[in-house]
Parts: structure tokens; C-alpha cells; sequence
């Protein structure tokens, strides 16, 4: 192969990967402005299964099976994400199979990472005995 093709793949291969970085771009600063606006959300829908304070107590998850994780727990006890921050946007994306929680595509990727604060910030404040 010539020289310049050479050139020519491996550069695509730089942009290619810089695509790849962008589609996946930092979370967004956690704010007190976001803070509530995901409180504001978790309210509104979260809290009928996970309870309004987090502990898996709404009305609607007392009979679910599974049942709504417990946020005030410490966080590597979810069962589901161990309580890590990408992996708690997936599951508010994405939903859990055979479970009652869906996605929340509804909501723009920054409201889901607004929740994401929101639904971890239950487990910090109980870690700090608040
Ligand atoms: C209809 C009931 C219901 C509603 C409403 C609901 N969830 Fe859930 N959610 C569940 C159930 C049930 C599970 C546990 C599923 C499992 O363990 O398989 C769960 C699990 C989760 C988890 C996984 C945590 C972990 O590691 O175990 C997160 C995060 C979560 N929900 C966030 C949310 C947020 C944010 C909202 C509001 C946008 C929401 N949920 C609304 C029922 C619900």
C-alpha cells in the first residue's frame, strides 16, 4: 500500500475515534439547580415505587417483584448497579428486563443524569446520618 494511504486510514481512525468520544460525553455538572430539578422528576414518578424518601416504600412498589431498590442504602449494596454513577444513567435509559422499572426515555439525557443525582444523593445523605 502507498504511503499516503497509509496516512489516510490511520487518520480516519483518529476521527473515527474522536466521533466515538463525542457521542458519549461527560455527565453534566451536578448543580443545585439540577439537583432539583431531578428531585422535582423523582417526585413526580420515581417516588410512587422507590418511595418519597428512597427507601423502596411508594405505594405502587409493595407489591412488586422484585421490588424498587432501596436508595438509602449504602451504595454498593444495589443490586442492580453497585451504585455506580454510568451504570445508574443506563438503567434509568435503558430500564431492567423482567422488572417493573422501564426506561425514561421521556426525559432528556440531562434530566436522567439530573435523577441519577437525585436517586444517589439518598444513600450519601443516610451515609452521613442525615
Ligand atoms: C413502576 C415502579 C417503578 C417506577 C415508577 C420507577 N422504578 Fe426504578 N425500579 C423499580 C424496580 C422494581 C427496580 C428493581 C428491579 C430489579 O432489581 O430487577 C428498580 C430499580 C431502579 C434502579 C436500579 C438501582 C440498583 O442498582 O438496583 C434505579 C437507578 C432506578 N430504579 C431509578 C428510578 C428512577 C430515577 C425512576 C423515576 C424516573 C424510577 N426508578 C421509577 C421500579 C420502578
Amino acid at each position: 500500500m502507498k504511503k499516503r494511504t497509509w496516512i489516510i486510514m490511520i487518520g480516519s481512525l483518529f476521527l473515527l475515534a474522536t466521533i466515538g468520544l463525542a457521542a458519549n460525553p461527560a455527565p453534566p455538572k451536578k448543580t443545585p439547580q439540577l439537583l432539583k430539578e431531578g428531585g422535582k422528576v423523582y417526585e413526580q414518578v420515581c417516588a410512587s415505587c422507590h418511595g418519597s424518601k428512597g427507601d423502596g416504600k411508594g405505594p405502587a412498589g409493595a407489591v412488586l417483584k422484585p421490588p424498587p431498590t432501596d436508595f438509602q442504602k449504602p451504595l454498593k449494596e444495589w443490586p442492580n448497579t453497585k451504585g455506580d454513577p454510568q451504570k445508574v444513567f443506563e438503567v434509568i435509559s435503558k430500564g431492567i428486563p423482567n422488572s417493573a422499572m422501564v426506561a425514561w426515555t421521556q426525559y432528556s439525557e440531562q434530566q436522567r443524569w439530573a435523577l441519577v443525582y437525585r436517586v444517589m444523593d439518598f444513600s450519601r445523605a443516610m451515609a452521613k446520618g442525615k
